[in-house]
């Protein structure tokens, strides 16, 4: 029965990803331009560091499958892209392990091929301490995910319908185990209210995964005899959105959801994410082309990463938190809403606050 949906939820995210219009509310960020800003490629690294975590890229490979043979052999070519390009990468949710250890293999992989890589665990917010600590050792994981999905649940036909043990039992987890603990979303986005509630359950990184690229809500509703949930679609707050909320919010995030290509990158590291993840764009690549075209294609996402950040003059991912922003259209109506002012974005890095002004972006 899991096996069964894992294998549906890889074919009706790659469904989506054909179908998907392209647009998204990343469009809605702008960098300022500024003629002069540019520096030497050499100058620049991507390395980035966040709790405790050091990563040479800051791109990984978000949260899949597993579980079902055939999800076992995308997480095999998964853990050989992330090897050949030196991406963190996620495993897919461990539970179909705890009800069936015989498919332990099928996780275990992404370890097998990628020996010296930052590998995460992924289990839901029902899992006992016991679990997330098998699921961290099965992979000799590096941090473990825990995935909150309210949205897909409920869509789910046989999906989980009591929410209220969830953040007590992220906070035991928390506690309970000896790797930093990341809370994901998978595609509806986390508001900086969860934030800055994850932060007090002892959580050290929010992944924000939010909306405008794989969405579990016609995903799930695809899977549904009557198809009655289609009003859901499109529930939730974007990736750019939540970035913007999430400013203040204590905890470092990462940024997915809707992440289409290097510029997308860019614009969530340069609205605050420490690192940046990618699921159903990369998963299309491999399932079209293969491994050899997704290590093609992450390879060359980073070396363009290097050349926007070389352009827009910041040294490091972090520093591009010094490049102007322009926010437009609804997100800025969003911002509007959350109270959240947009000029300053425009004006960074003539800001007062950084050591030497220029007339490019960064210091
Ligand atoms: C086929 C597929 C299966 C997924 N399964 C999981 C999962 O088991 N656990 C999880 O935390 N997220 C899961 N996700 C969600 C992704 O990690 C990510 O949050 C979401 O797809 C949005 O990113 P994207 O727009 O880059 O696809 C899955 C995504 C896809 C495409």
């Amino acid at each position: 029965m899991i096996a069964q949906r894992k294998d549906d939820h890889v074919r009706l995210a790659v469904e989506q990803q054909q179908q998907h219009s392209g647009r998204n509310q990343f469009d809605e960020v702008a960098f300022v331009h500024h003629a002069l800003a540019g520096l030497d490629r050499a100058e620049v690294g991507l390395g980035t560091a966040f709790a405790g975590i050091s990563w040479q890229v800051p791109l990984y490979i978000n949260a899949m499958t597993g579980g079902s043979e055939r999800t076992g052999l995308i997480n095999r070519d998964l853990a050989i892209a992330a090897r050949e390009t030196g991406v963190a990468l996620a495993s897919g949710s461990m539970s179909a392990y705890f009800k069936d250890p015989d498919c332990a293999d099928t996780f275990s992989v992404l370890r097998k091929e990628n020996p010296g890589g930052f590998v995460i665990a992924n289990v839901n917010a029902t899992a006992s301490v016991d679990k997330a600590s098998r699921a961290v050792d099965l992979l000799q994981a590096d941090a473990l995910q825990i995935h909150v999905n309210t949205v897909q649940e409920t869509v789910m036909p046989e999906g989980d319908r009591s929410f209220s043990s969830w953040a007590p039992r992220i906070g035991e987890i928390a506690a309970g185990v000896d790797v930093p603990v990341i809370v994901k979303e998978v595609g509806f986005g986390l508001s900086r209210e969860t934030v800055r509630r994850l932060e007090g359950l002892g959580v050290r990184v929010a992944d924000l995964g939010g909306r405008g690229g794989t969405d579990f809500a016609r995903i799930e509703n695809g899977r549904r005899r009557l198809g009655d949930y289609a009003y859901l679609t499109d529930w939730g707050q974007s990736t750019a959105a939540c970035l913007l909320d999430a400013q203040e919010a204590g905890l470092p995030v990462l940024a997915s959801g809707g992440v289409r290509h290097p510029l997308d990158v860019a614009r969530a590291l340069a609205l605050g994410a420490s690192g940046v993840g990618v699921s159903g764009t990369f998963l299309r690549t491999l399932l079209d082309d293969g491994v050899s075209a997704l290590i093609e294609r992450i390879t060359v996402w980073l070396d363009q990463l290097t050349a926007l950040l070389t352009m827009l003059g910041a040294r490091t991912p972090a520093e591009l938190t010094h490049c102007d922003l322009l926010i437009r259209g609804e997100l800025r109506d969003f911002c509007a809403d959350r109270g959240i002012d947009p000029g300053p974005f425009a004006r960074r890095s003539s800001s007062p606050d950084l050591p030497n002004e220029t007339t490019g972006n960064t210091r």
